[in-house]
């Protein structure tokens, strides 16, 4: 397998030039949008209806310059923590199931971050990919589709969702340790306020969900639509429909050597999270963000929001949820 190791963009003049636009763009763009609570870092900025860090914003811009995309590129695409390092293992080990032995695999030795690229993170010095040799290309991202430069959108979208509530639970935990030293502390009451006014990195949830539910409904042979909550319960039902989605279903003799069960079995919480090269060290996402690889995998379980909110915020939730989604024809749970 080739590394995603970036290769700088060919001409450094002109990169220079280009670059220096969209860091001035960059920051005039800060001064005139809207200004909101942040998880991690201070402030979020509403950018085409969505809430960023201040980075997202950049890379944002440096993504739609920059990336050159392939007809054939894949893209797993989720809301912060509704299952993006899970996804990430069991498209990567299904696309490659040829390339290993479930014996002796990628993953027991690279955590899950590092199959391929996330995109939301400027990486220096840029890079515009094109030197991924392997084919089909698999990128991860968590922008809401209508912040995808239009290349990305031609290509093949997985896209996860799951239980707002459950999210909100799982991002306080996870932001709750990235939280820079300089701010106070984000109190679970606080958190659950700003999730629920949309207010969060990447948010508001619903609009995200939604954005790529609609795109799924016009495009369904182009976006496959997940959830948390079928991969939980039928985990092989969902790797044979990734396998079919990303051009490589199942055989007749995989499926008597019980290779759906060996790439479940590979990816699973229990077995990802004993694994040594998840336990400790740290994952870095372009120049400013280094995340422990432990906190990518806490309990990994459906409902673990009731040992956190009272019935009344879980009523919240619920409401905010029937009231965005009617109509769309989507239910949020599991449907296999
Ligand atoms: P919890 O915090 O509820 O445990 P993301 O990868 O998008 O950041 O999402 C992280 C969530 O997925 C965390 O949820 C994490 O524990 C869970 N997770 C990670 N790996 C998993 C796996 N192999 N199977 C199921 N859940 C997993």
């Amino acid at each position: 397998m080739s590394s995603f190791l970036s290769t700088p963009v060919e001409s450094k003049v002109e990169e220079d030039i280009e670059y220096n636009n969209i860091c001035q763009k960059h920051n005039l763009l800060l001064q005139t949008l809207p200004k909101g609570n942040g998880w991690r870092v201070q402030h979020l900025y509403n950018y085409n209806g969505f809430w960023l860090n201040p980075n997202t914003v950049k890379n944002n811009l440096l993504l739609h310059t920059y990336f050159k995309s392939l007809p054939t590129d894949i893209v797993l695409v989720a809301f912060m923590k509704s299952g993006t390092t899970w996804l990430k293992a069991l498209m990567f080990s299904t696309l490659n199931r040829d390339c290993y032995t479930f014996s002796n695999h990628h993953l027991h030795n690279h955590g899950p971050q590092s199959t391929f690229p996330f995109l939301d993170c400027e990486s220096y010095p840029i890079t515009d990919f094109t030197s991924i040799s392997v084919n089909p290309r698999l990128f991860a991202t968590h922008y809401a589709y209508t912040l995808l430069p239009a290349c990305i959108k031609s290509g093949k979208i997985v896209y996860v969702c799951r239980d707002p509530k459950d999210v909100l639970i799982s991002k306080w935990h996870f932001m709750s340790k990235l939280r820079s030293k300089d701010l106070p502390p984000l109190l679970l009451d606080s958190a659950f306020e700003l999730f629920c006014q949309g207010e969060s990195e990447y948010g508001p949830f619903w609009e995200h969900v939604l954005s790529y539910w609609s795109a799924s409904l016009e495009f369904p042979e182009k976006i496959l639509f997940l959830k948390y909550e079928d991969m939980k319960k039928q985990p092989e039902v969902v790797v044979r429909k990734l396998a079919a989605f990303m051009g490589k279903p199942l055989t007749a003799d995989e499926e008597k050597r019980g290779v759906v069960m060996d790439i479940v079995k590979l990816c699973s919480f229990e077995n990802l999270s004993n694994l040594e090269v998840n336990k400790k060290g740290l994952e870095k996402f372009g120049r400013l963000v280094e995340v422990e690889k432990q906190d990518f995998f806490r309990k990994g379980e459906i409902g673990d929001w009731k040992n956190y909110l009272s019935e009344e915020m879980k009523e919240r939730v619920d409401t905010i949820t029937n009231e965005k989604f009617v109509g769309s024809g989507l239910r949020l749970g599991a449907t296999v």
